[in-house]
């Protein structure tokens, strides 16, 4: 597939100071490593070869970027900064305050990136005024991915309500498979709270505790409640979940070996690499109690700031890529996540994409989306690395959930 335009040969030679560019290659780091998202990168990769730009792979496994943000710094540190990173909400403002980042000014006026954006994702895109990453998709987290083979067998409706998903658990529980398939690392943990945060108390409390940080509503009734749900989730999880990768947890549903997972949108990548088809194999459906709400994460590439002309103009043509409306159809169909810009028509998207595309639309006409805490949307890298340390320690048992709610509150506290 060549989603390549002449206009975009324009920009990369806009983007560099020789009037004669030499093809040059682009180094990206990457967490995108699963059979899902590998194939969703292959879509970039092609893309970027039919202009004659080589890719350097980089990819640095773990949901979330801990891991590749810390390769990152060691890489920058080390002055070796790759050209091009996959990269999360408050880390792009971070790199970019740091000076580190090439502003993309130049592509996005030449591409008409402001019109189309949504502001959501140009809070996290533009530092001072000036662009300095380009957003290639909109995740969210707030989703459950079932089988839907192992709910009919037992006679289960989609759960509405909190109460009715804790039954089902139940039902399958007692059935002798696994309710609910988890991946146990903290930011699968964490990816878990930001649903079932909003499932208690909406994206009024969300916002409170998650982006205000405010210790009132971390240390509330509310919070407590959302412990003491993870505490629910914790009993239908098997006993081998520690340390389990989420693709891996997604297969367990895939298979039949479980009924449930809450996870991001990337999870559907998995289901359609395995082949299946959305209401006929799986079913996808917000957190029970948090429909209407949306924590969204955006994977943005931002480019490090480099001298060499080559290297600058290749930054610029996959910027342009990653901003055309074919690009973002054809990469967020396979990807599960959804169109950074919105203009993209719906055609090529499965149901749950559409359904996606509709929620986050509604979701930010009425107020009622959210940056995801898990997902580096919500607070930067220390506040949101704490919360992790106490979701993940009560998940394990080490709190209950009155200690975690006070634990909770410190911890951010120091953590600003
Ligand atoms: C990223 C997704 C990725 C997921 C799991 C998230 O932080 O935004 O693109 O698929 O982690 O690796």
């Amino acid at each position: 597939m060549r989603l390549f335009s002449k206009k975009s040969v324009a920009v990369a030679a806009l983007l560099t100071s020789t009037s004669v560019v030499s093809a040059a290659d682009v180094e990206v780091l990457h967490w995108w490593t699963s059979g899902g998202e590998a194939a969703a990168l292959n879509v970039l990769k092609d893309d970027l070869s039919g202009q004659g730009i080589g890719w350097q792979d980089m990819p640095v496994a773990g949901g979330g970027g801990e891991s590749a943000m810390t390769v990152l710094r060691a890489r920058v540190t080390a002055g070796d900064a790759p050209t091009a990173v996959q990269m999360l909400g408050f880390d792009i403002l971070d790199w970019a305050a740091e000076g580190a980042l090439a502003n993309l000014n130049d592509v996005a006026a030449a591409e008409g990136w402001d019109a189309v954006v949504p502001a959501a994702l140009q809070a996290f895109a533009k530092h001072d005024g000036n662009w300095i990453s380009a957003p290639v998709n909109v995740h969210s987290t707030n989703w459950v991915w079932a089988n839907k083979a192992v709910l009919d067998e037992l006679g289960i409706a989609q759960p509405e309500s909190w109460d009715d998903f804790v039954a089902a658990m139940a039902a399958v529980k007692a059935s002798g498979r696994t309710a609910l398939a988890h991946g146990g690392q903290a930011w699968q943990e964490a990816t878990m709270f930001d649903g079932v945060a909003l499932s208690v108390g909406g994206v009024d409390f969300y916002t409170k505790a998650f982006i205000d940080m405010d210790p009132a509503a971390l240390g509330s009734d509310m919070m407590k409640e959302t412990f003491d749900r993870m505490a629910t989730l914790r009993s239908y999880v098997d006993d081998n979940f520690s340390g389990r990768d989420w693709n891996l947890a997604s297969a367990m549903v895939i298979n039949g070996d479980a009924a449930f997972q809450i996870m991001g949108d990337w999870a559907k990548g998995e289901f359609l690499n395995a082949g299946k088809v959305p209401n006929e194999d799986f079913l996808c459906f917000r957190v029970p109690g948090s429909a209407g709400s949306v924590s969204f994460n955006s994977d943005q590439f931002a480019m490090f700031a480099v001298s060499d002309a080559g290297a600058q103009a290749a930054q610029g043509a996959m910027a342009a890529s990653i901003m055309s409306p074919s690009f973002q159809s054809a990469f967020n169909v396979v990807k599960g996540s959804v169109p950074a810009r919105t203009d993209v028509p719906n055609d090529a998207f499965d149901a749950c994409g559409k359904k996606g595309m509709a929620e986050l639309a509604a979701a930010a006409d009425s107020g009622s989306l959210v940056g995801s805490m898990a997902h580096g949307h919500a607070n930067r890298a220390a506040v949101k690395n704490a919360i992790y340390d106490v979701v993940t320690a009560h998940f394990n048992g080490e709190y209950d959930s009155a200690t975690a709610v006070e634990e909770l509150v410190t911890a951010v506290e120091l953590a600003q």
